[in-house]
């Protein structure tokens, strides 16, 4: 064990810590993290664990909806600079001009959304359950923001409902095109290849699987194929070969890598724990707000 790492346990064990880290964090802290898992997961946990400081080692929505969900934790960001492009897509006066628009319609937010927009929405959802969140709801019409994306993904899943869409898309999944696909098809014939449903329609439409990282993760680890091409940020990769070397694994587009997710480094959290920075703090009444929204999420998968 290198010294940094053994120094963080210490930390950890001083400070009564607990790491969470996003599927797509690097290997150096992924290492080290308590636990590892899509944002579903992580807010699961969030939710529920018991200790006194939660590192957060994702983007900044994940840390925040953690202190939406724990208030009392403190919450810590590595970086405070790792954000979501995607999030950053539409603001609360957006999403109020969409319910101006389309009087009645609930609002189902995905998770890659600020707090304030989680606080203007009636439910939230993650890639691993907007189906099942959309569904939920009585009414046909729909107001799905901000990914565009996966909002056409669950539409064609549900085509008793109609979404409304933004046009809001993850900058890092919007790299594969179709052509991605078929060049992989032709190299792996006998390969699964497995997407994220940010990926553009007509890629998901190519794909064998889409679904949340942690659902890839489990269809590769599952599956009785041996090759695989993963559709979604790089940090799955690192995941897959270790827990089954035996099966090969490639990225299906080499810009599949999201420079947010990748500014936190093991460094990053010895100096979160030692410096008790960047603490996470959401507005009183936003967060409560905000957590009617996630809770609901909770509630309903
Ligand atoms: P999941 O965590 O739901 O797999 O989504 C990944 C993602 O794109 C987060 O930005």
């Amino acid at each position: 064990m290198s010294e940094l790492k053994r120094a963080v346990e210490k930390l950890k064990r001083e400070r009564n810590a607990l790491i969470l880290a996003h599927n797509y964090q690097l290997d150096e802290v992924q290492e080290v993290a308590d636990y590892i898992g899509d944002s579903f997961y992580l807010s699961k946990v969030a939710a529920n664990i018991d200790c006194d400081v939660i590192v957060f080692s994702g983007v900044r929505f994940m840390a925040e909806t953690a202190k939406i969900l724990s208030p009392d934790k403190t919450v810590l960001l590595p970086e405070i600079d790792a954000g979501c492009p995607l999030a950053d897509t539409i603001t609360v006066e957006d999403v109020r001009n969409l319910k101006h628009l389309h009087p009645g319609a609930p609002v189902v937010c995905y998770i890659n959304s600020s707090s304030e927009v989680k606080a203007e929405s009636d439910i939230c959802c993650t890639s691993a359950n907007a189906i099942k969140v959309v569904s939920s709801l009585p009414d046909r019409k729909v107001i799905f923001v901000p990914d565009e994306n996966l909002g056409d993904y669950v539409a064609k899943q549900l085509p008793d409902k109609e979404l409304v869409l933004w046009k809001g898309c993850c900058v890092t999944h919007a790299k594969v095109k179709p052509s991605a696909i078929l060049e992989m098809r032709e190299r792996y014939p006998e390969a699964k290849i497995l997407v994220h449903p940010e990926c553009e329609p007509a890629v998901v439409e190519l794909a064998d699987f889409a679904g949340s990282t942690s659902a890839i993760i489990q269809y590769a680890e599952n599956s009785d194929a041996n090759v695989f091409i993963i559709g979604t940020e790089v940090g799955v990769l690192c995941w897959l070969r270790n827990s089954r070397p035996e099966k090969q694994f490639f990225l299906l587009h080499p810009g599949l890598v999201c420079p947010n997710m990748k500014k936190t480094r093991l460094q990053s959290i010895y100096d979160a724990l030692a410096n008790n920075h960047y603490q996470i703090q959401v507005d009183e009444a936003i967060a409560a707000k905000a957590k009617h929204a996630i809770s609901r999420m909770l509630e309903v998968v």
